[in-house]
């Protein structure tokens, strides 16, 4: 019998992140954080003077990317940059070179990798349509832009960071269009994806949501 996987899909600052990860913890299952490879990418990028459309150049760096995983760390050439690819300017290159096949097939077999026993829970953008169809259950976590956008102001604030209602939203809603609108692998609700809209959910709420429904075999 193959490794089940649970895929979780879906725009950004749906609180999928927090979501799959505690259904990961609660299954005793593997974690595959989707985004925070492309986050990477772009950070190498930036940080080697790579022009994000560069789409031979990214590909390159994001083959041999120098990166690693510990104790919920994310170390790029054994630098601790867990903070730092959440920054702005990361999720906007993330979104950039993520538009590029080349990148997301250099990306391809380290993400399947992550298939393990006795499960994966899958989070990103296709991890339902591209890098894992044949998941037992899809799951396609959404909330409306303005909730999004207030739980990452709200985020922001509680770090005691400058943010901004307005270009908050703004920023969102760009980088939801880029990702819906390109070509590869595009964001979408498949067909065979459960819906979870958790504008009025909390967090508890949509963990439980998603466990009932491992646990009723998808
Ligand atoms: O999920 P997160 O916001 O960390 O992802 C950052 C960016 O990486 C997204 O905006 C998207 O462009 C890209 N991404 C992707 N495919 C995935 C995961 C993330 O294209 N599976």
């Amino acid at each position: 019998r193959p490794v089940p996987v649970l895929a979780i899909d879906g725009p950004s600052a749906s609180g999928k992140g927090t979501v799959a990860a505690r259904v990961a913890a609660a299954l005793g299952w593997h974690y595959l954080d989707s985004g925070s490879l492309y986050r990477l990418v772009a950070l190498a990028a930036m940080r080697a003077g790579v022009p994000l459309d560069d789409e031979r150049g990214v590909a390159a760096l994001a083959a041999a990317l120098p990166a690693s995983f510990e104790d919920g760390r994310v170390l790029l050439s054994g630098e601790d940059v867990t903070d730092g690819i959440r920054s702005e300017a990361c999720s906007v290159g993330a979104s950039k070179v993520a538009v590029l096949a080349a990148v997301r097939a250099a990306l391809f077999d380290r993400q399947r990798d992550y298939r393990a026993a006795p499960g994966l829970v899958a989070e990103g953008r296709d991890m339902g349509s591209v890098v894992f169809p044949d998941a037992g259950i899809k799951v396609f976590l959404t909330a409306s832009a303005e909730a999004r956008a207030e739980r990452r102001y709200k985020q922001l604030i509680e770090k005691g960071s400058a943010a901004n209602m307005e270009s908050l939203l703004k920023d969102l809603q760009e980088r939801d269009a880029r990702d819906a609108a390109r070509p590869v692998a595009p964001l979408l609700k498949l067909p065979d994806a459960v819906l979870l809209d958790t504008t009025e959910r909390n967090v508890e709420q949509a963990v439980a949501f998603v466990l009932d429904l491992v646990r009723a075999g998808g």
